[in-house]
């Protein structure tokens, strides 16, 4: 089969379309033909070797942790799946991903696909979309009437978490700059603040929850925004605690975890017309290297996903 892979950590120039055997499956994973991967920030970092403390791998390794597909064989012991079906999933990230023609993936990490998307759509769930519902229900726990600062709105993670904290009732207020605020209005928001107009603090009032997925000095601003007790759920850097107490509130750290239970949920958004990825680029298993070139841009709008085979 075909796919991209990297021999070693490095540039774009290390990312190599290959022909190799297509994996075998474990007794508890389906094969998915894939139809569709998406490209995520954590692809490129884990190319460049940032992540390769935190998970090491072997090499080659092929990159994306983003699925949709169909279901091409079944392990001994599953019992949810069948030829034929058509799934997403974030499948785990310590295993070969999903730039490629098939992917094994554990049986209890994908979810069936919801009719309403087709399957570039959702390849471009999975990995943002759980991460903005890890953030903001399973940590934030947010309420209709919660104010949410979602950091980034017209990125991967953002655009998904404006849309899930519109549908559980919250007011939005997001970040973009000048180019990306109609876009964050069209997405729902209630306030679009252009970060680069004035300080966040001139432009935000107080509120409950911000999702941090830029860290650095746009999470140091954010302490500021928050009311007491309020929490600050990062994505990108751990929050520290005593900064945290000194403002009376809480910070968090989410790393993702993949969750048939979160595709299901978000599934239900998407039947209930209350949720839709955005996706303004696609590429090929051909031209990856422009898809991360995208990524690290830190320009994108919504998802850049990789379309694999015809639909
Ligand atoms: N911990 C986890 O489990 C986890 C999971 C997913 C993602 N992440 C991390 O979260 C971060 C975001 O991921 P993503 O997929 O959403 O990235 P992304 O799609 O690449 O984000 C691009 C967006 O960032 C916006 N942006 C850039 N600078 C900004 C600023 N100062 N203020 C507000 N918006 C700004 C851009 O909008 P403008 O062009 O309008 O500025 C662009 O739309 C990445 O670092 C990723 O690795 C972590």
């Amino acid at each position: 089969m075909r796919a991209v892979q990297i021999q070693q950590y490095g540039g774009t120039d290390t990312l190599k379309l290959e022909n190799i055997v297509a994996p075998k499956i474990n007794d508890d994973d389906i094969l998915v033909l894939v139809k569709s991967a998406s490209v995520n920030p954590v692809d490129w970092k884990i190319r460049e070797g940032y992540l390769q403390t935190f998970i090491p791998y072997d090499m080659p390794l092929t990159l994306g942790w983003d699925v949709s597909g169909v279901v091409a064989e079944v392990g001994s012991k599953v019992t949810k799946f069948k030829v034929g079906d058509e799934v997403f999933s974030r499948p785990a990230i310590n295993r070969n991903g999903s730039y490629a023609e098939y992917i094994a993936v554990k049986e209890d990490e994908a979810e069936f696909k919801s009719p309403k998307l087709n399957f570039s759509q959702a390849a471009a769930l999975p990995l943002a979309g759980i991460t903005a519902w890890q953030c903001l229900v399973d940590v934030a726990d947010v309420k209709a009437g919660d104010r949410v600062l979602i950091h980034a709105g017209a990125g991967g993670v953002g655009h998904l978490a404006i849309q899930i904290a519109k549908a559980k009732g919250a007011t939005v207020i997001s970040t973009a700059s000048k180019a990306n605020q109609a876009l964050l209005v069209e997405l729902g928001t209630d306030q679009a603040v252009d970060y680069t107009a004035a300080p966040l603090s001139e432009q935000i009032q107080p509120v409950d929850i911000v999702i941090d997925t830029m860290g650095g000095d746009v999470q140091q601003q954010s302490w500021g925004l928050l009311k007491p007790d309020g929490i600050l759920v990062s994505v990108v850097d751990q929050p520290d605690e005593e900064v945290a107490k000194a403002h009376y509130a809480r910070g968090a750290f989410v790393f993702i975890d993949p969750s048939s239970r979160i595709l299901r949920e978000l599934n239900s958004l998407v039947e209930n017309d209350e949720l839709t990825p955005l996706i303004e680029h696609h590429f090929t298993l051909e031209t990856v290297v422009e898809a991360h070139l995208q990524s690290q841009s830190g320009r994108t709008r919504g998802k850049i996903v990789i379309d694999v085979a015809e639909s």
